[in-house]
């Protein structure tokens, strides 16, 4: 695969969660790690994402620093990948407005995360008609933005989670629009890298996903939680109450959550079924749950240690942060010298 172009971004959220690791992160990393010399890698902490909802003062700059942290200490690394701050490339909010004049609004209110907010607040009450009003416009224009994140690195491959999917398709209609509006042919229809990994269930309720958003703190092990943390974590995680190991997704979903997660750092690969039926057969929980403590602990033991110290590195991370962004710029720019000159901008 020649010239490949890889982008992905990711909300500054603060420190990220074992799911986010384990169905997002992670993947960056391994594709760095296995990208052709001539692969292009993009990874951008999209801050102007982050402002649709509204959050307390002072928290979004902490959350850019403890998101940059994390990406540097998973392994990413800044003389291989480039890493930006969103907003610091003006030309992604350019490009987002060029793109809603061709974009339809149709297609933008048929879209699933758009019509659950229309449908339901966050505390999953029906929405009122004096609610839907309110709903903010980023909101119901935020795959414009993502559109634009894309499309003006011409990026070729993006991987995301299932969920991101529909806004994927979005992009590469907004290609087609911009293109045959203009006669044109400057902008570039990514294509979708779905992400293998399966979703970290919650520790609490393992019906859920484990989400940055869930009330209960326990539900989640952050990149930062130290061995002890963990360790308690995963001990009082709900199961359920029969004290022996065995694999049964639907009826078990707590011990199928852990065996899942045993299985993902697993070095010889087995199935979660696999490693139900091996040496684990019939051992209490607290066994399974003793296993896949040390496995999540041995991962995330050096990335606590490196997030820490990028932490206290504040020049260095200061200077990846400008890099990254004139790399972006330029790699932008190209892009929009184009897209300007057919708009007649
Ligand atoms: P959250 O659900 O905590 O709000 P985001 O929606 O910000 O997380 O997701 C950031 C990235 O992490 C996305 O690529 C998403 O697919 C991935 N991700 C989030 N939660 C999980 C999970 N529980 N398991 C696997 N991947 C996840
Ligand atoms: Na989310």
């Amino acid at each position: 695969p020649q010239g490949r172009v890889i982008f992905s971004g990711i909300q500054p959220t603060g420190v990220p969660h074992l799911g986010n690791y384990l169905g997002a992160l992670q993947q960056w990393k391994l594709m760095q790690d296995e990208a052709e010399p001539d692969t292009k890698l993009i990874f951008s902490i999209v801050d102007l994402h982050a402002i649709t909802v509204p959050r307390p003062k002072g928290l979004l700059s902490q959350w850019k620093r403890e998101m940059i942290a994390a990406l540097l200490a998973i392994g990413l690394d800044p003389a291989r990948s480039t890493i930006f701050y969103q907003s610091m490339v003006s030309a992604h909010s350019e490009l987002q407005w060029i793109l809603s004049c061709t974009a339809s609004t149709g297609y933008l209110s048929r879209m699933t995360q758009w019509k659950s907010k229309m449908s339901m607040s966050d505390d999953a009450s029906l929405l009122d008609e004096k609610a839907k009003k309110g709903l903010k416009h980023g909101l119901f224009s935020y795959p414009i933005l993502q559109a634009a994140d894309i499309l003006v690195h011409r990026a070729t491959h993006v991987p995301v989670g299932e969920d991101q999917r529909q806004h994927l398709e979005f992009a590469r209609e907004c290609v087609t629009n911009f293109n045959h509006a203009y006669g044109v042919s400057h902008l570039v229809a990514p294509s979708t890298i779905l992400s293998p990994s399966k979703r970290v269930m919650s520790l609490t309720n393992p019906l859920q996903k484990m989400s940055k958003s869930d009330p209960n703190p326990n539900s989640r092990i952050l990149l930062t939680d130290t061995p002890d943390i963990i360790t308690t974590k995963i001990k009082s995680s709900l199961t359920d109450s029969v004290n022996s190991v065995s694999w049964d997704p639907v009826g078990r979903p707590g011990v199928a959550n852990l065996l899942s997660l045993l299985a993902h750092f697993d070095p010889a690969g087995r199935s979660p079924a696999a490693l139900a039926e091996g040496e684990l057969a019939g051992k209490p929980l607290l066994d399974l749950k003793r296993r896949v403590a040390e496995v999540v602990n041995d991962e995330l033991g050096p990335v606590r240690e490196r997030f820490e110290e990028f932490m206290g590195r504040r020049e260095y991370v200061d200077q990846v942060i400008a890099d990254g962004a004139s790399d972006a710029r330029r790699s932008a720019e190209g892009t929009m010298e184009l897209v300007r000159e057919a708009v007649e901008l």
